[in-house]
């Protein structure tokens, strides 16, 4: 390039030799954030050379994010108010005690080997989460989400199905039939409405006939896709299939919304837990960065400095103390972040306070049986029982197939406004009494329980972020966004709400914007 070249070139770029110096490519260029990850692996590119980046939080996001930061050279502190690792990721055994902020203090009774995982439960297929464990060698095995042998049991406004046990199989298959029975009908007689030539009616046609189960003339009478009264068996025994339920019964009975839900794409049939209990990817993370984590370390005030941050947190012995860092990652639950005194920018307080009293209000059971009466009398295995109870769900385990005792997720409500409220043991009582409407076997089989209502849970104080209404709208942008020198990390943060997912996606996230910077 001659002289003349470069002037011209600096003259179009504002005059800035800078600027002129990147379109010529003379400049390394700026990494960019990697993320949003979709997944897989992740490694930042720059060398933090030292920098300190204060961690407020060993959960998934807090130690995902020291994880990543470290790999690269970063300073990463992690201070952590509890005395264990993982945050919602957690995962109650017999002799495991907790105490909730009314004081109510439960101390799990269990028999060993079994658990219930109060928080994230399930793992979706396409989910980060499983890449980290894959990289971390956590095992997992299915979780059996969906399982048409589970029931819907409505009480209210159910018509003449009201009050009785409807296998999932048996409502899923015959509403499917009642309905391509109409639609075929429908495009016989021509009365639809739709872009579609003769041919592509007949074949239409054709595929609800096998969709639906219909017989030659097109009616639904029945499939053996729901069931028998008597199981096709050895010799002279070829089965007897059960009868479909009225149409108009099953309209009545309304169980849409149970479908719909387990049709969500992170819904899944088939998803994943690690075996064990899900705070096996907790530990296996703080594997990675237990050096890095200081517990008993409540976080009492969050500020700015000139050039970075300063934390003052109570140490184990209740002493405040004070530590500086170049960036801070904090990935408080917002409903716990609003009462700490710190230094944010007023819109940043703002978003905060709105969206922390938006979090689910969840609760979750789990109840321990002598015997797995689902299994041996009802032969379910895995899957969700639907409800209009204050329960709302059973789940059955995926973990422990044909042994003795087994946990049932008596009840599971994303806002609770029923069953966590009361106290832990009419909590109990209340989930034996209506799961027995389900499961008369409760009577005989229970033997005990423990619960969690997120929004009593020290340090969480919520379920999760649940941006409601125009929330997302209104302060999300402002919650990703970096104050001073302060990122906020989590699921909170993330479209993955109420997902680990949603916290590890963040913190990649995060990672990468300090990343850029250093
Ligand atoms: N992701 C949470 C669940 O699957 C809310 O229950």
């Amino acid at each position: 390039m001659n002289r003349r070249d470069f002037i011209t070139t600096v003259a179009v770029s504002g005059g800035s030799a800078y600027a002129a110096m990147k379109a010529l490519g003379l400049l390394e260029k700026p990494a960019t954030a990697q993320s949003p990850s979709q997944g897989g692996s992740f490694q930042l590119q720059r060398n933090g050379r030292g920098k300190r980046v204060i961690i407020l939080g060993a959960g998934l996001a807090g130690m995902a994010s020291a994880y990543e930061l470290g790999k690269v050279g970063y300073d990463c502190i992690i201070l952590e108010a509890r005395s264990r690792a993982g945050g919602r990721c957690w995962t109650l055994r017999g002799g495991d005690e907790f105490t909730d902020t009314l004081g109510q203090t439960q101390t799990v009774q269990f028999a060993p080997g079994l658990y219930l995982n109060p928080g994230p439960a399930r793992i979706p297929q396409e989910h980060v989460t499983l890449d980290y464990c894959r990289e971390f060698g956590v095992a997992v095995e299915v979780k059996e989400n969906l399982n048409r042998q589970e029931y819907y049991y409505k009480t209210k406004n159910a018509g003449l199905l009201s009050g009785q046990k409807v296998r999932a199989r048996e409502a899923i298959t015959d509403i499917r039939g009642y309905i391509s029975e109409l639609l075929a009908k429908a495009i016989n007689q021509n009365a639809i409405n739709a872009p579609l030539t003769t041919e592509d009616k007949e074949r239409l046609v054709e595929f609800l006939k096998t969709y639906g189960g219909l017989s030659p003339d097109l009616f639904y009478k029945g499939s053996s896709g729901r069931g028998f009264i008597n199981y096709p068996s050895a010799g002279l025994q070829p089965g007897l299939q059960s009868d479909p339920y009225d149409l108009s019964a099953l309209i009545q009975l309304g169980f849409a919304n149970y479908e719909a839900f387990e049709s969500d794409w992170q819904q899944q049939m088939t998803m994943l837990q690690p075996v064990g209990g899900i705070d096996q990817i907790a530990k296996a993370f703080e594997r990675k960065v237990s050096q890095k984590i200081t517990f008993q370390s409540e976080v009492k005030e969050i500020r700015k400095t000139p050039n970075g941050v300063s934390i003052v947190y109570t140490n184990s012995s209740g002493t405040n103390q004070q530590i500086k860092g170049d960036y801070c990652i904090c990935t408080i639950p917002l409903p716990v972040l609003t009462s700490i005194p710190s230094d944010f920018s007023a819109d940043m307080k703002q978003a905060i306070d709105n969206v922390a009293a938006l979090y689910a209000r969840a609760g979750k059971g789990g109840l321990q049986f002598r015997r797995r009466f689902w299994e041996e009398d009802e032969k379910i295995f895995g899957g969700i029982t639907w409800t209009d109870q204050d329960i709302n769900q059973i789940w059955y385990p995926s973990e422990g197939y044909l042994s003795n005792k087994g946990i049932l997720v008596g009840y599971y409500q994303f806002d609770d406004t029923k069953v966590g409220p009361l106290s832990p043991r009419q909590r109990i009582a209340l989930a034996v009494e209506q799961g027995s409407n389900i499961h008369p076997q409760y009577r005989n089989e229970f033997e005990n329980a423990v619960t969690v209502y997120w929004p009593t849970i020290p340090h969480n104080l919520g379920g999760w972020a649940s941006y409601i209404n125009d929330a997302r709208q209104k302060y999300y942008a402002r919650l990703n966004k970096r104050d001073g020198n302060i990122y906020l990390c989590g699921e909170h943060v993330s479209y993955l709400t109420g997902w680990m997912a949603g916290a590890l996606e963040s913190a990649r996230l995060v990672s990468s914007k300090i990343n850029t910077l250093a």
